[in-house]
């Protein structure tokens, strides 16, 4: 197999792209979808501080990376969920990470915020670990941009969970949640940041030969609370459709981004308040992550 650019030993295939790649030239390659992800959503400039959402995993820690080399003003921010040996290790990665590039990192632990770890929550909730982890994190992610005065948050998600997303709320029909899929969004409150996806437009194989090229320590194992989810499923579901039509999960999302997400932009917006109790903005009077430390208070 040979690199489509130099014609030298090729070390990835991408069938979607038609094309091979030799180290030095996917890198170049990954790092051009980065910068074609940033200008098309103007997601940020050089000149302003971007927060990075670290979890330790190869995605967050590949694109922090990318955005230190292409000359941004980046802090990490890793929330440690305080899920055992997991959150030990993803710590510890994000911290090697951030003193080998010589770059700032912010940790926020979610035991001190909610007033419980996430294994906590799950038990005082009774819901799936993931919902009430997964609004802390957006939670804790802005909180951390306003005091650190960064308007923009970027996550390390990827082609594959947008797709999985996307085709999730498509099985279900929840088009409340379709005009919020984006690649970026932006801020729709004063106290409220912007945030913003750069690697939508990379797979999950791409991110990892690219944490792998570039030498990046990070985290193989996943959440240990992510067996069986739903994404997983949906994942599993679109690789095999991927397999036998290479490019099915880049024309899914991008076609739905380009053709059908103006169609489920709604026009009357929802009111946001700030929540009474913390001043986050929220739909209601007092807001889903003051309700869940309350719970988790009230448990003991
Ligand atoms: P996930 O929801 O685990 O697939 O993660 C999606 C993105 O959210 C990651 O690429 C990170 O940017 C961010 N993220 C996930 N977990 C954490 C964490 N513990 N701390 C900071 N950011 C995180
Ligand atoms: Fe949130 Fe696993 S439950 S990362
Ligand atoms: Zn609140």
């Amino acid at each position: 197999m040979k690199c489509t650019k130099c014609k030298g030993s090729a070390i990835l295939e991408l069938r979607r792209h038609n094309a091979a790649f030799c180290a030095p030239d996917f890198v170049a390659f990954f790092k051009n979808q980065v910068r074609e992800a940033i200008r098309k959503y103007r997601m940020f400039s050089h000149d302003e501080r971007v927060l990075v959402a670290v979890s330790g995993g190869k995605d967050s820690l590949a694109l922090w990376d990318v955005l230190i080399d292409e000359g941004y003003d980046t802090t990490g921010l890793y929330l440690d969920l305080g899920i055992f040996d997991y959150s030990v290790e993803s710590k510890a990665r994000c911290e090697a990470f951030a003193t080998s590039r010589g770059v700032p990192l912010v940790i926020s632990r979610v035991a001190d915020e909610v007033g419980a770890p996430v294994p906590v929550i799950k038990q005082v909730t009774r819901r799936p670990p993931c919902s009430g982890c997964g609004l802390s994190k957006r939670y804790l992610m802005n909180k951390a941009a306003q005091d650190q005065g960064i308007a923009v948050v970027a996550t390390g998600h990827n082609l594959d969970d947008e797709a999985a997303t996307l085709f999730g709320s498509v099985m279900h029909w929840q088009t409340d949640a379709l005009p919020r899929q984006s690649p970026a969004l932006a801020s729709t409150h004063p106290k409220l940041v912007r945030r913003v996806k750069p690697l939508y437009r990379l797979s999950e194989r791409e991110t990892a030969a690219y944490a792998f090229v570039r030498k990046i320590d990070y985290i193989v194992d996943e959440c240990p609370f992510a067996k069986g989810a739903t994404s997983i499923t949906h994942k599993e579901t679109l690789n095999r459709m991927e397999e036998a039509s290479p490019g099915a999960k880049h024309n899914f999302l991008f076609g739905f981004l380009e053709k059908a997400r103006p169609a489920f932009e709604r026009i009357d917006g929802v009111t946001l308040n700030e929540c009474t109790r913390c001043g986050q903005v929220t739909s209601g009077t007092v807001c889903a992550f003051c309700k869940l430390s309350d719970q988790v208070k009230r448990a003991g």
